[in-house]
């Protein structure tokens, strides 16, 4: 049921593990496939490995934000690392990122040699400045996937930032350069907090924010090119169960990745994920997941063609508890009062901004559409 053709890749299911740290070698490759990941992304490769900064991770309850940069393992080393990940039998994703397409490229057919199932070139680092304006030139994007789909015969994937202006373009770059698919979105570029105590920033320096935090933001990237241009997309962002699982795919991404769910909860967050969409798509009769895909694109419309007709909301009359009063307090038109243990509504002051049927806990105030 959640068999899953990515690429030509046959995955036993749609849940990769994206890259980061806890793929840094083999060990943890090899540990993310047996989690039950269909799929296991590397920690980014590249030529000059750099010494790590620390402190390099932060994170609160719905997030983190981190400027650990790439894999601290040579090329050469990962000979002996994707023999140990490639021990598990999964498929694994080479991740590399460099600042040249001929870099790429070498990094790319060495990987290749070495056992990598595809590449997934990552041009959006965004604690890294240099590889952020990569990220938003459509131009230097084309010239490296073209030159690594030169290069190698396996599938080629470029992972998008958000942190761009035109996203369609960038993937339609990839596209044109022969690219087979796309991944949305690496971390986005911000602070997570400030101690406010001693005026210090949680990192001391910019970094990508990844986790609930960014959920929103991955579910309009990879919305917005499956609206634009025609390529198999991974969507990633803030996953952490199995209903933003569907979200992406819902809105047209093939497979998905999960990467700060996997740091903060453990590998075990993968099993219950995949266990889940088995359970939800069984009770909902779906044979396969690429039913669902694009499937929330046929309501997501653009703006000119929202409804500007009155809509008002009305309250299903159900008694409340004293103990609420969210929706009174949230209306910013005074359409809405509690009278004799009922919620109403007047319908002559109420815009229709849906603002109430959103925020209602027990779901009891409905728009007339
Ligand atoms: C600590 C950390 C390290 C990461 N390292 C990489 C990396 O080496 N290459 C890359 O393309 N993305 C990297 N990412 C980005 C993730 O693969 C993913 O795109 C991003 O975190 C959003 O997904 P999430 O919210 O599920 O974490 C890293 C993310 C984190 C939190
Ligand atoms: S839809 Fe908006 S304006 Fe109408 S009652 Fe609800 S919050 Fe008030
Ligand atoms: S938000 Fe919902 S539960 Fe709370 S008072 Fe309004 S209608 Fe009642």
């Amino acid at each position: 049921m959640l068999k899953t053709d990515f690429l030509g890749m046959k995955l036993d299911n749609p849940v990769m593990i994206a890259a980061g740290p806890w793929n840094r070698d083999g060990k943890g490759i090899k540990e993310s496939i047996e989690a039950g990941a269909g799929a296991v992304v590397t920690e980014s490769i590249v030529s000059d490995t750099l010494l790590d900064v620390r402190p390099r991770i932060s994170c609160d309850d719905k997030g983190a934000q981190n400027i650990r940069l790439y894999s601290d393992i040579q090329i050469e080393g990962w000979e002996r690392e994707m023999d140990i990940a490639k021990s598990a039998g999964g498929v694994v994703i080479a991740s590399v990122s460099g600042h040249t397409a001929s870099e790429v490229a070498y990094l790319a057919s060495k990987l290749e040699k070495f056992g990598a199932d595809a590449i997934e070139l990552s041009v959006s680092n965004p604690a890294v400045e240099s590889l952020e304006v990569v990220a938003s030139h459509a131009d230097v994007v084309y010239e490296m996937t073209k030159e690594i789909v030169t290069a190698v015969k396996i599938p080629v994937i470029a992972k998008l930032s958000q942190n761009t202006t035109n996203i369609s373009k960038v993937a339609k770059a990839v596209k044109d350069a022969g690219g087979s698919g796309v991944t949305a979105i690496n971390t986005v570029r911000g602070i997570l907090g400030v101690d406010i105590e001693n005026a210090a920033p949680m990192l001391s320096t910019y970094g990508g924010i990844s986790g609930e935090y960014i959920r929103p933001l991955g579910l309009a990237s990879v919305a917005t090119i499956a609206q634009t241009v025609d390529i198999p997309i991974c969507g990633v962002g803030g996953i952490s169960e199995y209903k933003h699982a569907l979200e992406y795919i819902m809105l047209g991404a093939s497979a998905v990745q999960v990467g700060t769910a996997v740091m903060l909860e453990g590998r075990e967050v993968i099993r219950k994920i995949v266990q889940d969409l088995e359970i939800w798509a069984q009770n909902h009769h779906i044979s396969t997941l690429s039913e669902l895909r694009g499937k929330a694109l046929e309501n997501l419309k653009s703006f000119e063609e929202m409804k500007f007709e009155p809509a008002v909301s009305h309250s299903s009359g159900v008694p409340c508890g004293e103990n609420c009063s969210k929706c009174i307090s949230a209306c910013m038109y005074q359409a809405i009062s509690r009278k004799g243990g009922q919620i109403s509504v007047d319908r002559t002051r109420c815009t229709g901004c849906g603002l109430c049927t959103f925020i209602c806990p027990a779901n009891m105030l409905k728009l007339d559409l």
